[in-house]
Protein backbone atom coordinates (compact mmCIF):
# COMPACT_ATOMS: atom_id res chain seq x y z
CA UNK A 1 0.00 0.00 0.00
CA UNK A 2 1.12 3.30 -0.72
CA UNK A 3 -0.27 5.28 1.94
CA UNK A 4 1.24 8.48 1.13
CA UNK A 5 -1.58 9.65 -1.16
CA UNK A 6 -4.36 8.45 0.84
CA UNK A 7 -5.81 10.19 3.77
CA UNK A 8 -8.56 6.52 4.84
CA UNK A 9 -8.12 3.10 3.98
CA UNK A 10 -11.20 1.05 2.41
CA UNK A 11 -10.59 -2.67 2.47
CA UNK A 12 -13.23 -4.51 0.15
CA UNK A 13 -14.42 -7.47 2.15
CA UNK A 14 -17.34 -8.96 0.22
CA UNK A 15 -15.26 -11.62 -1.10
CA UNK A 16 -15.28 -12.87 2.27
CA UNK A 17 -18.43 -11.11 4.12
CA UNK A 18 -20.71 -10.93 1.65
CA UNK A 19 -19.48 -14.62 -0.08
CA UNK A 20 -20.06 -17.10 3.38
CA UNK A 21 -23.49 -15.83 3.00
CA UNK A 22 -24.27 -17.27 -0.14
CA UNK A 23 -25.20 -20.78 -0.34
CA UNK A 24 -24.68 -21.10 -4.07
CA UNK A 25 -20.62 -21.32 -5.31
CA UNK A 26 -19.36 -18.19 -7.17
CA UNK A 27 -17.13 -19.52 -9.65
CA UNK A 28 -13.12 -19.17 -8.96
CA UNK A 29 -12.56 -17.15 -11.86
CA UNK A 30 -15.52 -14.67 -11.35
CA UNK A 31 -14.66 -13.73 -7.78
CA UNK A 32 -10.86 -13.72 -9.26
CA UNK A 33 -12.22 -11.43 -12.31
CA UNK A 34 -13.82 -9.14 -8.88
CA UNK A 35 -10.68 -8.71 -6.87
CA UNK A 36 -8.93 -7.45 -10.51
CA UNK A 37 -11.52 -4.82 -11.52
CA UNK A 38 -11.78 -3.64 -8.08
CA UNK A 39 -7.87 -3.56 -7.44
CA UNK A 40 -8.05 -1.44 -10.72
CA UNK A 41 -9.99 0.96 -9.87
CA UNK A 42 -8.12 1.71 -6.81
CA UNK A 43 -8.86 -0.28 -3.89
CA UNK A 44 -5.40 -0.89 -2.03
CA UNK A 45 -6.54 -3.67 0.34
CA UNK A 46 -9.18 -7.14 -0.42
CA UNK A 47 -10.34 -9.69 1.60
CA UNK A 48 -10.40 -12.00 -0.94
CA UNK A 49 -10.80 -15.41 1.11
CA UNK A 50 -11.30 -17.18 4.15
CA UNK A 51 -9.11 -20.39 5.08
CA UNK A 52 -12.06 -22.14 7.13
CA UNK A 53 -12.78 -25.88 6.83
CA UNK A 54 -14.25 -26.66 3.12
CA UNK A 55 -16.83 -28.39 4.93
CA UNK A 56 -17.82 -25.81 6.95
CA UNK A 57 -18.10 -23.22 4.41
CA UNK A 58 -17.97 -24.68 0.98
CA UNK A 59 -17.94 -21.23 -0.61
CA UNK A 60 -14.03 -21.14 0.20
CA UNK A 61 -12.90 -24.35 -0.81
CA UNK A 62 -10.93 -22.77 -3.54
CA UNK A 63 -9.17 -20.70 -1.00
CA UNK A 64 -5.57 -21.75 -2.33
CA UNK A 65 -6.58 -20.55 -6.20
CA UNK A 66 -8.11 -17.00 -5.17
CA UNK A 67 -4.97 -16.10 -3.02
CA UNK A 68 -2.80 -17.25 -5.80
CA UNK A 69 -4.33 -15.19 -8.01
CA UNK A 70 -4.74 -11.85 -6.00
CA UNK A 71 -0.82 -12.18 -5.27
CA UNK A 72 -0.12 -11.52 -8.76
CA UNK A 73 -1.80 -7.91 -8.98
CA UNK A 74 0.49 -5.28 -8.27
CA UNK A 75 0.26 -2.95 -5.55
CA UNK A 76 -2.78 -4.83 -3.97
CA UNK A 77 -2.56 -6.15 -0.40
CA UNK A 78 -3.89 -9.37 0.03
CA UNK A 79 -5.75 -10.44 3.09
CA UNK A 80 -7.49 -13.72 4.35
CA UNK A 81 -9.50 -14.92 7.37
CA UNK A 82 -8.18 -17.55 9.41
CA UNK A 83 -10.16 -19.02 12.55
CA UNK A 84 -7.39 -21.53 13.81
CA UNK A 85 -3.33 -21.85 13.20
CA UNK A 86 -4.38 -24.53 10.50
CA UNK A 87 -6.07 -21.86 8.41
CA UNK A 88 -3.05 -19.38 9.27
CA UNK A 89 -0.50 -22.08 8.50
CA UNK A 90 -2.82 -22.51 4.71
CA UNK A 91 -2.02 -18.36 4.18
CA UNK A 92 1.61 -18.59 5.29
CA UNK A 93 2.67 -21.22 3.08
CA UNK A 94 1.48 -19.00 -0.20
CA UNK A 95 3.01 -15.61 0.95
CA UNK A 96 -0.20 -14.10 1.95
CA UNK A 97 -0.26 -10.28 2.59
CA UNK A 98 -2.26 -10.78 5.79
CA UNK A 99 -4.27 -12.50 8.03
CA UNK A 100 -7.36 -12.26 9.63
CA UNK A 101 -7.65 -13.49 12.69
CA UNK A 102 -11.51 -12.91 14.31
CA UNK A 103 -11.99 -13.69 17.82
CA UNK A 104 -15.69 -12.53 19.19
CA UNK A 105 -15.63 -10.60 22.28
CA UNK A 106 -19.01 -12.01 22.84
CA UNK A 107 -18.43 -15.82 24.87
CA UNK A 108 -20.92 -17.39 23.01
CA UNK A 109 -20.67 -16.09 19.92
CA UNK A 110 -17.25 -17.15 20.29
CA UNK A 111 -18.52 -20.67 20.97
CA UNK A 112 -20.98 -20.81 17.86
CA UNK A 113 -18.60 -19.49 15.71
CA UNK A 114 -14.78 -21.06 16.26
CA UNK A 115 -16.16 -23.54 19.41
CA UNK A 116 -13.58 -22.00 21.19
CA UNK A 117 -13.39 -20.17 24.78
CA UNK A 118 -12.27 -16.71 24.54
CA UNK A 119 -8.82 -18.18 26.24
CA UNK A 120 -8.15 -20.81 23.63
CA UNK A 121 -8.40 -18.45 20.78
CA UNK A 122 -6.16 -15.98 22.27
CA UNK A 123 -3.93 -19.35 23.24
CA UNK A 124 -4.40 -19.51 19.05
CA UNK A 125 -3.41 -16.47 17.94
CA UNK A 126 0.00 -16.84 19.66
CA UNK A 127 0.74 -19.73 17.99
CA UNK A 128 -0.56 -18.24 14.82
CA UNK A 129 1.81 -15.11 15.46
CA UNK A 130 4.68 -17.34 16.51
CA UNK A 131 4.09 -19.76 13.03
CA UNK A 132 4.43 -15.93 11.47
CA UNK A 133 7.75 -15.09 12.90
CA UNK A 134 9.24 -18.29 12.14
CA UNK A 135 8.36 -17.82 8.53
CA UNK A 136 9.35 -14.56 8.57
CA UNK A 137 12.73 -15.35 9.75
CA UNK A 138 13.52 -18.72 7.45
CA UNK A 139 13.23 -15.85 4.49
CA UNK A 140 9.70 -15.14 3.85
CA UNK A 141 6.99 -12.42 3.40
CA UNK A 142 6.63 -11.01 6.78
CA UNK A 143 2.87 -11.71 6.51
CA UNK A 144 0.68 -9.18 8.89
CA UNK A 145 -1.19 -10.30 11.37
CA UNK A 146 -4.80 -8.08 12.01
CA UNK A 147 -7.23 -9.30 14.93
CA UNK A 148 -11.04 -8.86 14.46
CA UNK A 149 -13.01 -8.62 17.79
CA UNK A 150 -16.32 -9.69 16.83
CA UNK A 151 -19.81 -8.91 18.24
CA UNK A 152 -17.86 -5.97 20.10
CA UNK A 153 -20.46 -3.58 20.03
CA UNK A 154 -23.62 -5.79 20.44
CA UNK A 155 -24.00 -9.37 20.01
CA UNK A 156 -27.63 -11.24 18.73
CA UNK A 157 -26.79 -13.97 21.58
CA UNK A 158 -25.62 -11.53 24.66
CA UNK A 159 -26.96 -8.13 24.07
CA UNK A 160 -24.88 -5.30 24.83
CA UNK A 161 -21.07 -5.99 25.06
CA UNK A 162 -18.84 -4.27 28.02
CA UNK A 163 -16.69 -1.52 26.74
CA UNK A 164 -14.00 -2.48 29.13
CA UNK A 165 -14.37 -6.33 27.53
CA UNK A 166 -13.54 -4.96 24.50
CA UNK A 167 -10.42 -3.13 25.71
CA UNK A 168 -9.16 -6.24 28.08
CA UNK A 169 -9.79 -8.26 24.93
CA UNK A 170 -8.00 -5.37 22.54
CA UNK A 171 -5.36 -5.17 24.89
CA UNK A 172 -4.45 -8.70 24.89
CA UNK A 173 -4.41 -8.86 21.16
CA UNK A 174 -1.81 -5.95 21.52
CA UNK A 175 -0.05 -7.41 23.92
CA UNK A 176 0.07 -10.95 21.43
CA UNK A 177 1.85 -8.74 19.11
CA UNK A 178 -0.63 -8.31 16.44
CA UNK A 179 -0.01 -5.64 13.53
CA UNK A 180 -3.59 -4.57 13.37
CA UNK A 181 -7.11 -4.19 15.45
CA UNK A 182 -10.21 -4.80 13.99
CA UNK A 183 -13.50 -3.60 16.06
CA UNK A 184 -16.25 -5.28 14.34
CA UNK A 185 -19.99 -4.43 14.72
CA UNK A 186 -20.79 -7.98 13.34
CA UNK A 187 -24.42 -7.69 13.91
CA UNK A 188 -24.74 -4.30 13.15
CA UNK A 189 -26.29 -2.82 16.21
CA UNK A 190 -23.68 0.44 17.36
CA UNK A 191 -24.97 3.58 16.62
CA UNK A 192 -22.47 7.00 16.96
CA UNK A 193 -22.52 7.81 20.57
CA UNK A 194 -21.54 3.79 21.30
CA UNK A 195 -18.38 4.16 18.88
CA UNK A 196 -17.19 7.23 19.96
CA UNK A 197 -17.19 5.59 23.50
CA UNK A 198 -15.81 2.06 22.52
CA UNK A 199 -13.48 3.50 19.75
CA UNK A 200 -11.76 6.15 21.95
CA UNK A 201 -11.39 3.61 24.43
CA UNK A 202 -9.79 0.96 22.29
CA UNK A 203 -7.16 3.37 20.99
CA UNK A 204 -6.71 4.70 24.27
CA UNK A 205 -5.64 1.22 25.39
CA UNK A 206 -4.05 0.08 22.65
CA UNK A 207 -1.00 2.69 21.92
CA UNK A 208 0.42 2.57 18.64
CA UNK A 209 -1.35 -0.43 17.05
CA UNK A 210 -3.58 0.71 14.33
CA UNK A 211 -7.08 0.57 14.76
CA UNK A 212 -9.57 -0.24 12.04
CA UNK A 213 -13.40 -0.31 12.57
CA UNK A 214 -15.71 -2.71 10.91
CA UNK A 215 -19.26 -1.95 10.26
CA UNK A 216 -22.77 -3.71 9.19
CA UNK A 217 -26.11 -1.49 8.26
CA UNK A 218 -28.76 -3.58 9.87
CA UNK A 219 -30.17 -0.74 11.49
CA UNK A 220 -29.09 2.14 8.58
CA UNK A 221 -25.96 3.53 11.30
CA UNK A 222 -23.54 2.69 9.12
CA UNK A 223 -22.04 5.48 7.56
CA UNK A 224 -22.74 7.30 10.25
CA UNK A 225 -20.83 5.13 12.72
CA UNK A 226 -17.88 5.39 9.92
CA UNK A 227 -18.12 9.25 11.05
CA UNK A 228 -17.90 9.12 14.61
CA UNK A 229 -14.88 6.72 14.40
CA UNK A 230 -13.34 9.20 11.98
CA UNK A 231 -14.05 11.70 14.65
CA UNK A 232 -11.80 9.11 17.01
CA UNK A 233 -8.91 9.25 14.66
CA UNK A 234 -9.61 5.44 12.89
CA UNK A 235 -8.26 5.71 9.38
CA UNK A 236 -9.03 2.10 8.28
CA UNK A 237 -12.68 1.18 7.08
CA UNK A 238 -14.18 -2.62 6.04
CA UNK A 239 -17.43 -2.20 3.46
CA UNK A 240 -18.64 -4.31 1.01
CA UNK A 241 -19.21 -3.94 -2.91
CA UNK A 242 -23.26 -3.08 -2.94
CA UNK A 243 -23.12 -3.59 0.69
CA UNK A 244 -23.33 -8.31 0.83
CA UNK A 245 -22.41 -9.52 4.18
CA UNK A 246 -23.41 -11.39 6.98
CA UNK A 247 -22.21 -13.93 9.75
CA UNK A 248 -23.62 -17.57 9.25
CA UNK A 249 -23.46 -17.88 13.31
CA UNK A 250 -24.82 -14.10 14.05
CA UNK A 251 -28.55 -14.73 13.59
CA UNK A 252 -29.67 -11.60 12.22
CA UNK A 253 -26.91 -9.86 11.16
CA UNK A 254 -27.16 -8.22 7.73
CA UNK A 255 -24.90 -6.61 4.72
CA UNK A 256 -21.23 -4.68 5.59
CA UNK A 257 -21.66 -0.48 4.87
CA UNK A 258 -21.61 -0.03 1.26
CA UNK A 259 -18.25 0.66 -0.73
CA UNK A 260 -19.40 2.51 -3.16
CA UNK A 261 -21.39 4.59 -0.71
CA UNK A 262 -18.10 5.14 1.77
CA UNK A 263 -15.76 6.23 -0.91
CA UNK A 264 -18.34 8.63 -2.01
CA UNK A 265 -18.81 10.07 1.65
CA UNK A 266 -15.10 10.05 2.18
CA UNK A 267 -14.79 11.85 -1.05
CA UNK A 268 -17.43 14.24 -0.55
CA UNK A 269 -15.67 14.98 2.94
CA UNK A 270 -11.97 15.49 1.14
CA UNK A 271 -10.53 12.71 2.56
CA UNK A 272 -8.63 10.80 -0.18
CA UNK A 273 -9.34 7.31 -0.59
CA UNK A 274 -7.62 6.40 -3.79
CA UNK A 275 -10.63 5.08 -5.46
CA UNK A 276 -11.86 5.93 -8.64
CA UNK A 277 -15.76 6.18 -7.83
CA UNK A 278 -17.13 5.46 -11.68
CA UNK A 279 -14.65 2.54 -12.06
CA UNK A 280 -15.70 1.58 -8.83
CA UNK A 281 -19.36 1.44 -9.69
CA UNK A 282 -18.59 -0.69 -13.06
CA UNK A 283 -17.35 -3.65 -10.87
CA UNK A 284 -20.86 -3.89 -9.84
CA UNK A 285 -21.74 -5.38 -13.04
CA UNK A 286 -19.82 -8.40 -11.89
CA UNK A 287 -22.09 -9.15 -9.31
N1 LIG B 1 -8.71 -25.21 7.10
C1 LIG B 1 -8.95 -26.46 6.63
N2 LIG B 1 -9.29 -27.50 7.39
C2 LIG B 1 -9.39 -27.25 8.72
C3 LIG B 1 -9.16 -26.00 9.27
C4 LIG B 1 -8.82 -24.94 8.41
N3 LIG B 1 -8.61 -23.71 8.88
N4 LIG B 1 -9.36 -26.06 10.60
C5 LIG B 1 -9.70 -27.34 10.88
N5 LIG B 1 -9.72 -28.06 9.75
C6 LIG B 1 -10.11 -29.46 9.58
C7 LIG B 1 -9.38 -30.37 10.54
O1 LIG B 1 -8.19 -30.80 9.95
C8 LIG B 1 -10.39 -31.47 10.74
O2 LIG B 1 -10.41 -32.30 9.59
P1 LIG B 1 -10.78 -33.86 9.69
O3 LIG B 1 -12.21 -33.92 10.12
O4 LIG B 1 -10.56 -34.33 8.28
O5 LIG B 1 -9.84 -34.41 10.70
C9 LIG B 1 -11.71 -30.73 10.74
O6 LIG B 1 -11.48 -29.55 9.97
C10 LIG B 1 -12.19 -30.36 12.14
O7 LIG B 1 -11.13 -29.70 12.83
P2 LIG B 1 -11.30 -29.07 14.30
O8 LIG B 1 -10.00 -28.49 14.71
O9 LIG B 1 -11.91 -30.11 15.21
O10 LIG B 1 -12.28 -27.89 14.04
P3 LIG B 1 -13.70 -27.62 14.68
O11 LIG B 1 -14.68 -28.57 14.12
O12 LIG B 1 -13.55 -27.51 16.16
O13 LIG B 1 -14.03 -26.18 14.09
C11 LIG B 1 -13.14 -24.06 13.34
C12 LIG B 1 -13.27 -25.06 14.48
C13 LIG B 1 -12.49 -22.83 13.91
C14 LIG B 1 -12.24 -24.67 12.27
C15 LIG B 1 -14.53 -23.76 12.72
O14 LIG B 1 -15.44 -23.51 13.76
C16 LIG B 1 -14.50 -22.55 11.79
O15 LIG B 1 -13.90 -22.60 10.72
N6 LIG B 1 -15.13 -21.43 12.15
C17 LIG B 1 -15.14 -20.20 11.37
C18 LIG B 1 -16.54 -19.86 10.99
C19 LIG B 1 -16.58 -18.62 10.13
O16 LIG B 1 -15.92 -18.53 9.11
N7 LIG B 1 -17.39 -17.64 10.53
C20 LIG B 1 -17.63 -16.47 9.81
C21 LIG B 1 -16.52 -15.49 9.85
S1 LIG B 1 -16.49 -14.49 11.32
ZN1 LIG C 1 -18.72 -8.71 9.23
Amino acid sequence: MNAANIDVLVREVGLRDGLQMVAEFFPTDQKIAWIRAEAAAGVREIEVSSFVPPKLIPQFADAEAVVEAALQIGGLTVMALVPNLRGAERGLALGVHKLDFVMSVSRTHNLKNVRREREESLADLRRIVAARDAAAAAGGTRTQIAAGLSTALGCSYEGAIAVGDVCRYAAALAEAGVDEIMVADTVGYADPALVRKAFRAVLAEVGDVPVAAHFHDTRGTGLANVVAALDCGVRRFDASLAGLGGCPFAPGATGNIVMDDLCFMLDSMGLRTGVDLSRLLAVREIL
